[in-house]
């Protein structure tokens, strides 16, 4: 494969690969690690489900007092790892992290089973809990205090977007010899990204 056989806008060419990997049969499309990374540097990763673009960034829904909120807002960059096993293939992703807005957080709040909407009340991500018992509990009280009504957005529960500054398609190769493609550009705090390059990678 060549590089111009890719487009040039490297989110295009992410949708037309994760079109790919939906239709490939892959168990898990959608699910993607996320590395993010204390203010003093230390790392972590765990696996979360990438839930389409917004404008051209990545968006991730979560508990935003969990491990990786307080991460991603005290150090606002991270790292996406897609690997799509049936077609050989791995896409990486880094870049800057917005909080998004409540209203795009609240529409997809909305969107999602009510078991899970519940169940985003009930779980306080991230933190120690006796045992399940104690969970299906809570969940019964969310249960009782929403009955017949509408279950509120949380407080604690939303979004974030990663703005892509880097773009890496991989593609697995004979003898070794993977194809690596990189886009770049640089992503300003206030104002418009700059224009994407893109070059072939050693692998
Ligand atoms: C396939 C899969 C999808 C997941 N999707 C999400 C998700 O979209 N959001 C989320 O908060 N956690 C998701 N999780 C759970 C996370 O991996 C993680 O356990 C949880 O978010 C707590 O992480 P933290 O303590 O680093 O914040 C998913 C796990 C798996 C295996």
């Amino acid at each position: 494969m060549d590089i111009t056989d890719l487009q040039r806008n490297p989110l295009a060419e992410f949708e037309t690969w994760f079109d790919l990997a939906v239709k490939s049969g892959e168990k898990h499309p959608d699910a993607m690690t996320l590395a993010t990374c204390t203010k003093g540097a230390v790392p972590s990763a765990r696996v979360v489900l990438y839930k389409g673009l917004s404008k051209g960034a990545f968006r991730i829904f979560t508990n935003l007092e969990s491990r990786k909120a307080r991460e991603l807002i005290s150090n606002p960059r991270a790292a996406l790892a897609f690997h799509w096993k049936q077609l050989d293939r791995q896409v990486r992703i880094e870049g800057r992290i917005l909080s998004m807005p409540r209203k795009e957080a609240e529409k997809y709040f909305h969107s999602r089973p009510r078991t899970s909407q519940l169940g985003a009340w009930a779980s306080k991500q991230s933190t120690v809990i006796p045992n399940r018992e104690a969970l299906i509990g809570r969940l019964r009280h969310y249960e009782m205090l929403f009955e017949g009504r509408e279950v509120e957005l949380p407080k604690h529960w939303g979004g974030f977007l990663l703005v892509p500054e880097r773009i890496e398609f991989w593609i697995d190769g004979e003898f070794r010899l993977h194809d690596r493609f990189e886009y770049t550009r640089k992503v300003p705090a206030r104002g418009k990204p700059g224009a994407w390059k893109r070059v072939r990678l050693s692998p």
